[in-house]
């Protein structure tokens, strides 16, 4: 055990200058600090802030085991854990090196850019379309591709992304997939010309490859502004990429078919694309059911 001497030698030691047992009271001991002295055959036990460097490597009488690491160390015991002895890091190895007002701004852009197009007018999106760098698409593109059709339409076919042709022609729809979805318009009595084309992407993917998720983010308050300046009474979604990304679902086409969805209030019914029913035409049976689908709701 420690000696009272030794207790308050510590008990100084550790800046504690006015400390009394629970049983004792004020009139039977104040510890003065003067008064004092290190124990006799005590290695130095310094206190140091803010390294607390407790240096102790014996502490004469102390029992060891019935203290916790930090009291043992405090009291000087033989086995002070390392990590107690070590200096801190300099204060700047505490901070944070993300700068988080770099993400805050970063993310009011990103807000900024989504507000300024959603006020933008037909000629301002069409601009703002052309100078999109805002993903890597942009620098495989040989150009961009906007949109195309009756700016008033009833009906909004909304597809995945421009292919090769698209991308060279500048026009959505305008390769053997176009060709065939030209004739399911005019199946149900409208021509190209009456309903507005656009797609989730207005940039080719290279080598046709699926639109990634960031891309279709970027690319989103396009087609979301495009719709709003529309306001077609219905909305065609054809295929997967198109059907899962207005919808922000990750159902397969075969099983969204037939169900009752909205994109922002407006319907939308989901179909299979012209490039599958190109190669599995026995398809086609139910993209004309539809077909008719849509027309009962434009007629709704
Ligand atoms: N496929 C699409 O989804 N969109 C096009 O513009 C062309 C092919």
């Amino acid at each position: 055990m420690m000696d009272e001497q030794q207790r308050r030698y510590y008990l100084n030691a550790m800046g504690i200058e006015n400390w009394l047992p629970r049983d004792m009271s004020v009139s039977d001991e104040v510890i003065a600090p003067a008064e004092v002295v290190p124990p006799e055959e005590e290695t130095e036990v310094v206190v140091s802030a803010p390294a607390m460097n407790l240096n102790s490597s014996h502490s004469p009488g102390s029992t060891g085991e019935q203290h916790s690491e930090v009291s043992s160390a405090m009291t000087g015991d033989a086995d002070i854990p390392p990590w107690l002895n070590e200096a801190p890091p300099p204060l700047d190895e505490y901070s944070p090196t993300i700068d988080y007002a770099d993400y805050a701004e970063e993310a009011s852009a990103k807000t900024d850019e989504r507000s300024l197009i959603a006020g933008l007018d037909w000629r301002g999106l069409e601009v703002k379309v052309a100078e999109c760098q805002s993903c890597e698409l942009s620098g495989t593109r040989s150009n961009t591709v906007f949109g195309v059709g009756d700016r008033e339409a009833d009906l909004m076919i909304i597809g995945e992304a421009p292919g090769a042709e698209e991308d060279r022609r500048g026009e959505p729809f305008v390769g053997r997939a176009g060709q065939l979805l030209n004739t399911m318009l005019q199946a149900i009595g409208l021509g190209r010309e009456r309903v507005f084309i656009a797609n989730i992407l207005k940039c080719r993917p290279p080598d046709n490859r699926d639109p990634r998720a960031e891309e279709a983010l970027k690319c989103e308050p396009f087609l979301m502004r495009q719709v709003a300046l529309v306001k077609p009474k219905v909305i065609l979604a054809v295929g997967r990429v198109a059907a899962q990304n207005l919808l922000k679902s990750s159902e397969a086409v075969g099983r969204m078919r037939g169900r009752d969805y909205n994109y922002n209030g407006t319907p939308v019914v989901v179909s299979y694309h012209p490039a599958y029913l190109l190669r599995s035409p026995e398809q086609k049976a139910k993209s004309w059911q539809d077909l008719q689908r849509a027309v009962t709701l434009l007629k709704g």
